[in-house]
């Protein structure tokens, strides 16, 4: 039932040492192209996408709406044209639909697909048949959806032909799929859903419904949408993914004598936790917002990265900085394991449940290279600055784990060898050619 895993072989040798600098530019954000794509095949009329993001995570997504019956253009590889259906337009797949690797398509279509008339699965590869999906399928069952799982997670089957209705739901987990989720779905349902979240989580969903014509309420950690609102097709411009700028962003701080920019990122500052932590830490980065980009609450804010190398110190992450940095732990522990001194993170067990055990997996990394570290339950336990020892590391197929490692050569005594690398392409395709543009001494074997 899953999608086709094969064992992967391909691997990265990175050499130690070198050092960073001049000017690059990463590909479109990944949250960011996924919502571009699934709104503008439920809105009336033309969406136009540029900067997508053509990664195997955001095909998925693109494949699947194509088998919703949605059409979808792509003149060129970062522009793409979506023919929205409006809501009532979707068609009945043929086939389960695969979401690759990519868990945001999972729970994002969950809630796309529970209010259709029609019936779907959906299926992964062996990561995403791990990961938990009951945190979505639970709220969606409050509102009337028939949804399965199995024991919590996919494939999930969804039973179409339910009327669904409006929840006031309070989220257990701060997830910004979780929310989205709940949000799509209720553009179909009866009534006003009123969602409350335990911490900030991304807002991409609520700033694009916005730009997509949806009235929408946000009252601090609340958000209200009243259901049965069009979507009207625009224009999105997909700024630069923080998330992928993370690894060159640190890279700077431990080897940039010369500094590093990194054009056109994506700063909406529920992404952003990792400057804070950073910053905290005695890092030197500059932030050169775009005029006009942070201008209304429905546009993503940009801005030009500059970073310069400088000597960080360890620190204790506050645990409101989280989920503002959900994505970033793999980078942000090899900052930690180059700063003098200790770190510590605590209140990150989300961490357990991405595309690997990222708590766990990075600590096995760290110990192979010979950091003193202690793995806690929700949490790593880090003593810094005495660089890295080469070896061999398993990335665990997991794309964040493979690209952290390779910006930790630039600190290491010998060569680091990693595995398992080909999914670094379903978020940063072209990560190895930016990485030897910006100085890595990596290789593909
Ligand atoms: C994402 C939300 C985050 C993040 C993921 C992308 C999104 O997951 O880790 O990579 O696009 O909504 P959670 O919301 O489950 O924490």
């Amino acid at each position: 039932m899953s999608g086709a895993s094969q064992p992967d072989v391909r691997r990265y040798l990175v050499q130690p040492g070198g050092s960073i600098g001049g000017e690059l530019r990463v590909p479109g954000d990944k949250s960011i192209s996924h919502r571009a794509l699934m709104l503008g095949g439920i809105a009336e009329g033309r969406t136009e996408i540029r900067g997508f993001l053509a990664s195997e995570d955001c095909l998925a997504t693109l494949r699947a709406l194509q088998a919703l019956g949605v059409r979808i253009d792509r003149p060129e590889e970062h522009r793409v044209i979506v023919e929205g259906v409006g809501l009532d337009g979707l068609q009945a797949p043929a086939a389960p639909l695969d979401m690759g690797n990519a868990g945001t398509a999972m729970r994002l279509f969950m809630g796309l697909l529970a209010p259709q008339r029609f019936d779907s699965i959906l299926v992964g590869d062996a990561s995403l048949m791990r990961r938990p999906m009951e945190r979505v399928a639970g709220p969606l069952r409050m509102m009337g959806a028939d949804i399965e799982t199995h024991e919590g997670r996919p494939p999930v089957r969804i039973r179409g032909g339910r009327t669904l209705r409006a929840i006031d739901f309070q989220l257990p987990v701060a997830s910004a799929q979780v929310k989205s989720a709940i949000l799509l779905a209720t553009l179909w349902a009866d009534g006003r859903t009123k969602l409350t979240e335990p911490a900030p989580t991304r807002d991409h969903t609520e700033r694009m419904l916005r730009a997509f014509g949806v009235e929408l309420l946000r009252d601090g950690l609340q958000v209200a949408l009243q259901g049965g609102q069009t979507l009207r097709g625009t224009e999105v411009d997909v700024p630069a993914d923080f998330s992928s700028a993370a690894f060159f962003i640190v890279a700077g701080c431990l080897a940039a004598e010369r500094g590093l920019v990194i054009r056109d990122v994506g700063i909406n500052p529920t992404r952003t936790g990792l400057l804070d932590m950073l910053r905290e830490m005695g890092a030197d980065i500059r932030v050169h917002p775009h005029a006009g980009s942070s201008a209304g609450a429905d546009l993503e804010p940009v801005a030009d990265i500059e970073v310069r190398a400088s000597r960080l110190r360890g620190i204790q992450v506050p645990e409101s900085l989280v989920p503002l940095a959900i994505d970033e732990f793999p980078i942000f522990f090899i900052a930690a394991a180059c700063a003098e001194g200790e770190t510590l993170v605590r209140g990150a067990l989300e961490l357990r449940v991405k595309e690997s055990d990222r708590l766990a997996v990075m600590a096995e990394g760290l110990g192979r290279l010979g950091v003193k570290h202690q793995l806690l339950e929700d949490g790593l336990w880090i003593r810094g600055g005495e660089g890295f020892g080469g070896g061999t590391i398993d990335s665990h197929g997991d794309h964040r784990i493979a690209m952290s490692f390779a910006v930790a050569s630039l600190r290491a005594r010998a060569p680091i060898e990693i595995l398992d690398v080909a999914n670094v392409a379903t978020s940063f395709p072209g990560f190895l050619e930016t990485a030897r543009q910006a100085g890595l001494g990596i290789e593909l074997l």
